[in-house]
This record gives structure tokens, C-alpha cells and sequence, in this order.
């Protein structure tokens, strides 16, 4: 089970890339506006910082521009995953992608029937929206599991990123259901991280170690 970072933020990739834990980053045309910086620049500074896949997504919404951006985002770094929206545009731009070499990830994934076909359709990656179903009262996990079982049983080759985590239990359930990466907000990893029986521990340690320190001075 990999970790990646879901973020556009160059601050926040850099403090987790130093806890050792991180194997790739997503981002996608909300989060680089957030940032408000060229979105060549910040994939190219993203890659110098992470040794691992960072997912770039089109705004083409028809096959030929989507093939035709992928080919000059590839192009950025080879690191670089090609994310591209789920439906009949996107399956057709993923199968001649891949067949050209160029990863891909399928974006917008909420049900295992998307998922299948973007199996088929030979993507490298399949992000289903874990939260964003959640929202609407639809188990988004139970995508996840579905999905890890049949990609399982016929050997297919694509590896699931659950995406629009929202919680660190999500992460877990993600983990326990067969995905193979979790894609995971800042504030979600910092929580991740914490714990308040962690705190305390140091705490009393340290306090201890003072008195001790104290009566042998
Ligand atoms: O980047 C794709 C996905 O993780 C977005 O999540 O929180 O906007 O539903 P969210």
C-alpha cells in the first residue's frame, strides 16, 4: 500500500517527502488554480521533489485533445502520469495512450463499472472518488473493494489509487479493501501522524527525565 500526497502545494510535498512515507502525488486543474502559479512549474518543481509518479490532468474534454495535451505533458518529466476524466472520450484516449507507452490515470472513477473499463481500456492507474460518494450516501469504499476483487481475479494490471479521502479511517479501509495507493490531503496525512496518547507519552517522558536529571545534580 502506497502513500501519495493529493496537493499542488510545493510546502506541503516537501514536509511529508521528508518523513520518508511518500511514493507519488496527484493533483488535478482544482488544486494547481488553488495555487495560482504555471502549471508546468509547479509539475516540474513537484518532480524534483518526490521520486515517484505525479499525476498531471488534461482539460480536453474530446480524445484528440486529450492525446494531444498528454503527449506534451508526458513530455514535462518522465515521472509524469497523464490524468485523464473518466467516460467514452477518456477511455479511447487512455487505450491509445498507454499503447504509445504514456501512464495513465483515470480521474472521476465512482462506480466498479467505470473501473473495469478503464481496466480494459489499460489504464495504469484507476482513481475512484472514495469521499465524493460518501457525500451523496454511497458507500465509495465498497467501489474500491469491488474493484480490487475483480481486477484480482482476472489479472488485470491496473493499480487503484482511492482518491477523495476524507479521513484517516478511509485510509485504512482503502488499505483493507485492496487498494494498492491511497491519495491522501495534507491535513488528512497530519492526522495520520498524530496521536493524542503520543503527545502525552513525550510529554511524561521528558518530565521525567528532568526530575532524574534534577536529583542527580
Ligand atoms: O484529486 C482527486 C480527488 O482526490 C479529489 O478529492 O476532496 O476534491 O473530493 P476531493
Amino acid at each position: 500500500m502506497e502513500l501519495y500526497l493529493d496537493t499542488a502545494n510545493l510546502d506541503e510535498i516537501r514536509e511529508v517527502a521528508s518523513w520518508g512515507v511518500l511514493s507519488g502525488v496527484t493533483t488535478n486543474p482544482s488544486l494547481v488554480a488553488k495555487e495560482g502559479r504555471d502549471f508546468r512549474t509547479v509539475i516540474a518543481e513537484i518532480c524534483d521533489i518526490v521520486d515517484g509518479p505525479v499525476s498531471a490532468e488534461v482539460i480536453s474534454t474530446d480524445r484528440a485533445g486529450m492525446i494531444r495535451e498528454a503527449g506534451e505533458k508526458s513530455g514535462w518529466h518522465e515521472n509524469v502520469v497523464i490524468k485523464i476524466p473518466m467516460g467514452p472520450e477518456g477511455l479511447a484516449a487512455v487505450s491509445v495512450l498507454e499503447g504509445r507507452g504514456i501512464r495513465c490515470n483515470m480521474t472521476l472513477v465512482f462506480s466498479a463499472e467505470q473501473g473495469l473499463l478503464s481496466a480494459r481500456a489499460g489504464a495504469s492507474y484507476i482513481s475512484p472518488f472514495v469521499g465524493r460518494l460518501d457525500d451523496i450516501g454511497v458507500d465509495g469504499m465498497e467501489v474500491v473493494s469491488t474493484l480490487a476483487e475483480i481486477l484480482e481475479r482476472y489479472d488485470l494490471g491496473s493499480k487503484i489509487i482511492a482518491a477523495s479521502i476524507r479521513h484517516p479511517a478511509h485510509v485504512i479501509d482503502a488499505a483493507l479493501s485492496g487498494a494498492h495507493i491511497a491519495t491522501i490531503p495534507y491535513k488528512v496525512m497530519q492526522k495520520m501522524v498524530s496521536h493524542p496518547l503520543t503527545d502525552r507519552g513525550i510529554e511524561a517522558f521528558l518530565s521525567d527525565w528532568a526530575r532524574h536529571s534534577g536529583e542527580k545534580g
